[in-house]
């Protein structure tokens, strides 16, 4: 089953993405991470990314493509997989339907105003990438997984979060109406409880899984 999550920043892609992987036992792609590991590793691409992703605008699709690329050519995707985060433009949808068939596209739906309150209180742990939220952390800082300090990502102060949704609704809003003509999107609701998020996710998960 080869699944993309679409959705605007914190409209929780990486959150179900995980949960989805786990069920399936197939890899979550996520581009976000992928570069901020080579920004933590200082390797050229994550020189190239960091100043971009720093203040909230898209890697260029060269760089982006190429990770991409790369990843999908790896054994561990001949299952299947879940891209979190990619494509995010045009182009790179494009550059996409040359290297993989993908089954269907999850777009979660969830508005600008909710997005601020969510990033603004998201905590990630820098080590196993696990996602977090301050209203469910009853004061622990530390990963429930690896026990790693968990901390809060750069580009989710309130400044940098604007830009993203701005960005998004220029670059990535388009690939809804790329993917609703090849009649592959589907939507849930991604305001509602986050359990029940899943469960609208899981449901499209087994209609399409024969
Ligand atoms: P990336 O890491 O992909 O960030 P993003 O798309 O902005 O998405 P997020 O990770 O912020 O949100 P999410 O939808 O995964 O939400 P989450 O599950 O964490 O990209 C970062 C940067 O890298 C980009 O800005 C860009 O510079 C670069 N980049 C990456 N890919 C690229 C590409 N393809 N092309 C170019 N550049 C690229 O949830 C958010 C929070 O909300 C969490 O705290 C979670 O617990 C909580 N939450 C989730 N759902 C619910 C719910 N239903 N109720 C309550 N809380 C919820």
């Amino acid at each position: 089953m080869n699944v993309i999550f679409l959705g605007p920043p914190g409209a929780g892609k990486g959150t179900h993405a995980q949960k989805m992987c786990l069920e399936y036992g197939i890899p979550q792609i996520s581009t976000g991470d992928i570069l901020r590991k080579a920004i933590a590793e200082g390797t050229a691409v994550g020189k190239k990314a960091k100043e971009f992703m720093d203040n909230g605008s898209l890697v260029p699709d060269s760089v982006v493509i190429e990770i991409a690329k790369e990843r999908l050519a790896k054994d561990d995707c001949q299952k299947g997989y879940i891209l979190d985060g990619f494509p995010r433009t045009v182009a790179q949808a494009e550059a996409l339907d040359k290297i993989a068939s993908i089954d269907f596209v999850v777009n979660i739906a969830v508005s600008d105003e909710v997005i601020v309150k969510r990033l603004g209180g998201r905590r990630v742990c820098p080590n196993c990438q696990a996602v977090y939220h301050i209203n469910f952390l009853n004061g622990e800082t530390k990963c429930k997984d690896c026990k790693t300090e968990i901390i809060q990502r750069k580009d989710d102060s309130e400044e940098t979060i604007k830009e993203r949704l701005k960005v998004y609704s220029k670059q990535t809003a388009p690939l809804i109406d790329y993917y609703q003509k090849s009649d592959k999107l589907i939507s849930v609701d991604g305001a509602i409880a986050l359990d029940e998020v899943t469960e609208q996710v899981r449901k499209v998960f087994e209609a399409h899984n024969d």
